[in-house]
């Protein structure tokens, strides 16, 4: 099959060079000319694990390339994906199409032959009837099929989650299209990977009820952790404890400073907006988008109240920027509202990132960047832990508490039991259990 892909972002770029792999004829498309450059050197824009030498062998056999002539392109393909962005509007939370809605415009002159126009981007219920309809208006006679098939990718996994899915959602009634669409995905049914093919406006819905459904376990985890911190029970038991019923299932149950990343605090907004406008508001994920806003500014008193009220004047440590290990992506990061608070508070900050402070220094001002997790323990009074990297799991303490003058560690991420802590010399607060007094 031949595919084009239309953006280079991240789900354009992992679904391009997957579905290369596969061995389908892909090529990529973008407006960004530079960008079409560095990849043709086989430079990858993104930091994902495997994506290097996913891009770069693909490249080599000819199955994948990158250009900025659409009109080339469209033509020869089967299957026309768009995977533009769909970013939050600002202002009101909608999701911006203006993106989506150009990519079909320029798209539908250039059709040839019969052609499955497939929406990867998120896109809200009754987008894809909209992509229809703009390519009819523009190309009344063109023999197309517009399909939804929503992407569930994790940054930091997403060659294996798109290689080893826990399922495929493909939204069209048209049979046509639901064949291309097998075919593309042909390598996964040796797996035996299910298929969820049903209508565009309810495969367009699972993408946003699976994001919401996720970002309401963690929600709902983060809420029982702070009961835990109250009670002195504790939070990862009480996951454990209800995750082993195969009806809850123990995935999604680690608290934390909140939910960020590129989709659960968008797509959350987003449905909450549809939501509004179909009238059938919905309280739960409305509730969760606040519950998440407030945790992320809630977490910087955490670590005021930590060190006794006050860290005016007090030197605290960062491990860890981005919203997830494995990423060097920012967007909707808890330290964005973290590390900003502490500095008002009169804090002053030392991080350090393995992949996320080149994006981190334009997003926050006034922080002293570290060349390692031991160069910003360095004189530190307080260690905050951000961010679950692997390297911070197993932090020689003998070195960290020659570094640092402080004792206190606050690890937001529960990446440590408290005992092994304090048995080192350090008071330790965590998530959702009692602290450890050293
Ligand atoms: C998510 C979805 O998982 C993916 O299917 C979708 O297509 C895109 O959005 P991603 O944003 O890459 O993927 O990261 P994910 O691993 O899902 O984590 C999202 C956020 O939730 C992170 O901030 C993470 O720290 C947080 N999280 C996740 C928790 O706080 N607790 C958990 O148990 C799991």
């Amino acid at each position: 099959m031949r595919v084009a892909m239309i953006g280079t972002g991240y789900v354009g770029l992992v679904s391009g060079a997957c579905f290369s792999d596969f061995g389908h004829e892909v090529t990529c498309v973008d407006k960004d000319a530079s960008k079409i450059e560095a990849l043709e050197r086989g430079e990858i824009p993104i930091y994902e694990p495997g994506l290097d030498v996913l891009v770069n062998g693909n490249m080599q056999v000819g199955r994948l390339t990158f250009t900025t002539d659409l009109a080339n392109t469209v033509p020869e393909a089967d299957a026309v994906f768009i995977a533009v962005g769909t970013p939050s509007r600002r202002g009101d939370g909608h999701a911006d199409l203006s993106y989506v809605y150009a990519a079909a415009r320029e798209i539908a002159p250039l059709l040839t032959g019969y052609t499955v126009v497939v929406t990867k981007s998120t896109v809200p219920v009754g987008t894809g009837d909209e992509v229809e309809r703009i390519i009819r208006e523009v190309a009344p006679d063109a023999d197309f099929d517009v399909a939804s098939n929503p992407e569930f990718l994790r940054e930091g996994s997403a060659i294996e989650d798109f290689k080893r899915p826990d399922r495929v959602v493909v939204g069209t009634d048209a049979e046509r299209a639901q064949d291309v669409m097998r075919e593309l995905y042909r390598p996964l049914f040796l797996r035996e990977t299910p298929m969820v093919i049903t209508n565009r406006q309810t495969s367009e819905l699972i993408k946003y009820a699976g994001n919401a459904f996720l970002a309401t376990k963690i929600s709902f985890i983060n809420e029982m952790a702070d009961i835990c911190e109250k009670t002195g029970a504790n939070v990862i038991d009480v996951a454990k404890g209800i995750g082993l019923d195969g009806r809850i299932g123990k995935l999604f149950l680690h608290a934390g400073p909140g939910y960020g990343g590129s989709c659960f605090p968008k797509d959350t907004l987003a449905l909450v907006k549809t939501a509004e406008d179909v009238g059938a508001p919905t309280g739960i994920v409305s509730a969760v988008v606040e519950a998440n806003a407030s945790r992320k500014k809630r977490m910087a008193h955490k670590v005021i109240e930590a060190a006794g009220g006050d860290v005016s004047g007090k030197k605290i440590a960062v491990l860890g920027v981005t919203f997830k290990p494995n990423t060097d992506d920012m967007r909707d990061s808890p330290s964005l509202d973290i590390i900003p608070l502490l500095k008002e508070s009169g804090a002053s900050i030392r991080a350090f990132d393995p992949a996320g402070m080149d994006e981190a220094k334009d997003l926050i001002d006034g922080v002293d960047w570290a060349d390692n997790a031991y160069d910003a323990i360095n004189g530190a009074d307080i260690l905050l832990i951000l961010t679950e990297w692997n390297e911070f799991r197993a932090l020689q303490w003998d070195k960290v508490a020659k570094a640092m003058p402080g004792r206190l560690v606050v690890d937001l991420r529960n990446i440590y039991t408290p005992h092994e802590v304090a048995r080192q010399g350090f008071t330790y607060h965590s998530i959702g259990r009692a602290p450890a007094i050293a």
